[in-house]
């Protein structure tokens, strides 16, 4: 009872003190810190992905993975520890690095699969501490550098993989099985105590990152196991994190601090929980010597600015090399997303989604902030537009001034506000080489129109499943497919009736098209397009098959476009687009989009 009565409490006062309203106390810098560092560093750092001359036995290319995957002996793969330049070494580089990338906290791979602790345990004999003299104990050595630069320390630990422990999980225990009760030894000898040693030799530890991708009713590990480890955080560190990765997503267990995406998985969704991604700037997260697909500073800064956008946070990995130093490709993009956030920072720590979120706005994404008496709603512009107009459609209150984030001045820029649309007069000049940021403030969080297609940047409106008026979820949006040869699009074989909201800030004719793949010979189905007082008919035609890749047997869907004519909009306002499919008979026909100019 008294415990029910405290998880109200805390409830409560989360909704009430923090706007995203799932957060807890705990968590609370996370969130506010939105940017952090992932270092995947160990045994396998001196594989660079080959043993023995022989490449990584897996595209996949994680070189963390080589103890595995190269089938590799327990003891010999510590011979990789001769390559390691201990002097060289230093995790405070690391640290240091972090900072200047404007990252707030980081996470070290303290035990990765291959269950090597990177610190000096007491508990078995697979660690730094029996194979360095003088002994090294790398998480101890990060631990007093985040210290001293004022970063998080998180720490990975692979709590239910482990490839050297007798009874610890590895994959080929599928045929060459274990027990449960050996598998709880493993548990109750090394990962009990282990944490144990970590959660108090340490200092404050922000995070523990646990590391299972699949759910534990699929796998050896019990529910009871991971919830006995939590408790043993809960006991030892109360603020400590904890990721869902541990084996509990955060609606199985609401006491999971965080959720995890899949690797290099950007989040899709707003989501009121806190949530990070965790992402590589090539492929590998442990150093791999043939590394190459490095993904450009703005795909990074991208990535951290959508994640911001819907709540999330980013954490970018570093996989340095056996002498301790991070590959040029990756410190380069790092240090240049710093200098990025040093100017623009503001728009990304402690910043959050806002609610016009679902409008898709295609010059890029918006992130908002109550700060300083104001409420700021940043809008990062991906593409600068060609002519310098930016389109802001849903909010309906006049900012009270509009200006770029670099300018100190915050002189106002010049914009037209009408309805729930603001349009922003640009500078000629991109003012940020990456993603330039414009600030609109108000002297509170404004109102908004919500779902109302957003005007495009070249001055349209594009209607299409994904932006439909009301609850749509009976309506399967099929993904594209082949390739992206097929585009999204819903399946319509029975009357259907869609609805979408567009706000018309400049009046006159306007041209409709619509885009759709019809694969019935005779004409089944009729569409009927009403809004403004007009109505546009149309019946549809046999569309036919195209070729999604030449020489390759690909008969696609053939999806067109069909010109229905002009609408007029005779004034400003919000307008109801309603397209009426009537389907006769057996007819079908497979809905892209409808684009009005
Ligand atoms: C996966 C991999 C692992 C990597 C991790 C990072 O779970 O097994 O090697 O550490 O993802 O997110």
């Amino acid at each position: 009872m008294k415990k029910l009565f405290l998880l109200f409490l805390i409830t409560i006062s989360s909704t009430s003190i923090f706007s995203q309203s799932q957060t807890n106390e705990r968590a609370r810098w996370f969130t506010d810190s939105r940017f952090g560092m992932f270092i995947h560093w160990g045994v396998y750092s001196g594989a660079e992905g080959y043993w023995k001359g022989e490449k990584l036995r897996n595209d996949n290319d994680y070189a963390e993975w080589i103890y595995y995957r190269n089938r590799i002996g327990k003891e010999e793969y510590l011979e990789l520890l001769e390559r390691f330049n201990w002097d060289d070494i230093n995790p405070e580089d690391w640290v240091l690095l972090a900072k200047k990338s404007g990252m707030k906290y980081v996470t070290l791979t303290a035990k990765h699969h291959d269950g090597f602790g990177l610190w000096d345990s007491n508990i078995g004999n697979y660690d730094l501490g029996n194979y360095t003299q003088p002994k090294r104990d790398i998480v101890k050595e990060l631990a007093d550098a985040c210290k001293k630069h004022g970063l998080k320390l998180g720490l990975y630990y692979s709590h239910w993989v482990d490839w050297e422990h007798e009874f610890g999980w590895d994959h080929t225990r599928e045929i060459y099985k274990i027990t449960p009760e050996q598998y709880d030894q493993y548990w109750q000898e090394k990962v009990i105590p282990q944490m144990r040693e970590l959660l108090t030799n340490y200092g404050e530890i922000g995070m523990i990152w646990f590391d299972m991708w699949i759910h534990h009713s699929k796998t050896i590990v019990t529910k009871k196991q991971l919830l006995q480890l939590k408790s043993l955080i809960r006991e030892l560190q109360p603020n400590c994190l904890v990721n869902s990765r541990l084996g509990l997503s955060i609606e199985e267990d609401p006491d999971i601090d965080f959720k995890t995406l899949g690797d290099n998985q950007l989040g899709s969704k707003k989501e009121d929980f806190p949530w990070q991604s965790p992402a590589t700037v090539a492929h590998s997260w442990g150093f791999h010597s043939t590394d190459s697909e490095w993904k450009s500073t703005t795909t990074l800064l991208k990535s951290l600015i959508n994640n911001v956008s819907l709540n999330g946070n980013f954490m970018l990995n570093i996989g340095p090399r056996a002498d301790g130093t991070v590959p040029y490709e990756i410190s380069e993009r790092m240090i240049e997303m710093g200098k990025w956030l040093q100017v623009n920072g503001e728009s990304i720590y402690g910043a959050e989604a806002f609610d016009l979120d679902k409008n898709q706005h295609d010059w890029g994404r918006i992130t908002s902030k109550n700060e300083d008496g104001a409420f700021k709603v940043f809008l990062h512009v991906y593409n600068w537009p060609l002519n310098k107009k930016l389109n802001l459609t849903g909010i309906s209150e006049k900012p009270q001034k509009v200006y770029i984030i670099s300018d100190k001045q915050k002189t106002t820029l010049t914009f037209n506000h009408s309805g729930p649309f603001t349009e922003i007069q640009l500078p000629a000049l991109q003012p940020d080489p990456y993603i330039p940021v414009v600030v609109a403030e108000y002297s509170k969080k404004p109102q908004i129109i919500e779902n109302l297609v957003a005007k495009t940047v070249d001055k349209g409106y594009s209607l299409t499943p994904k932006n439909l008026l009301g609850n749509n979820d009976q309506l399967e949006v099929k993904r594209k497919s082949y390739k992206g040869t097929t585009p999204e699009h819903i399946t319509v074989n029975k009357t259907t009736n869609l609805k979408w909201k567009i706000y018309v800030d400049t009046p006159g004719e306007k041209s409709l098209d619509i885009s759709y793949s019809c694969q019935n010979k005779e004409s089944l189905v009729n569409l009927r397009i009403k809004t403004a007082n007009s109505e546009l008919t149309h019946s549809t035609k046999p569309t036919g098959k195209t070729i999604g890749e030449p020489n390759q047997d690909w008969v696609i869907d053939n999806f067109k476009s069909f010109n229905l004519g002009n609408i007029e909009f005779t004034q400003t306002g919000v307008y109801v687009i309603d397209l009426n499919i009537e389907i006769v008979e057996s007819g079908e026909v497979k809905f892209q989009w409808i684009w009005i100019e």
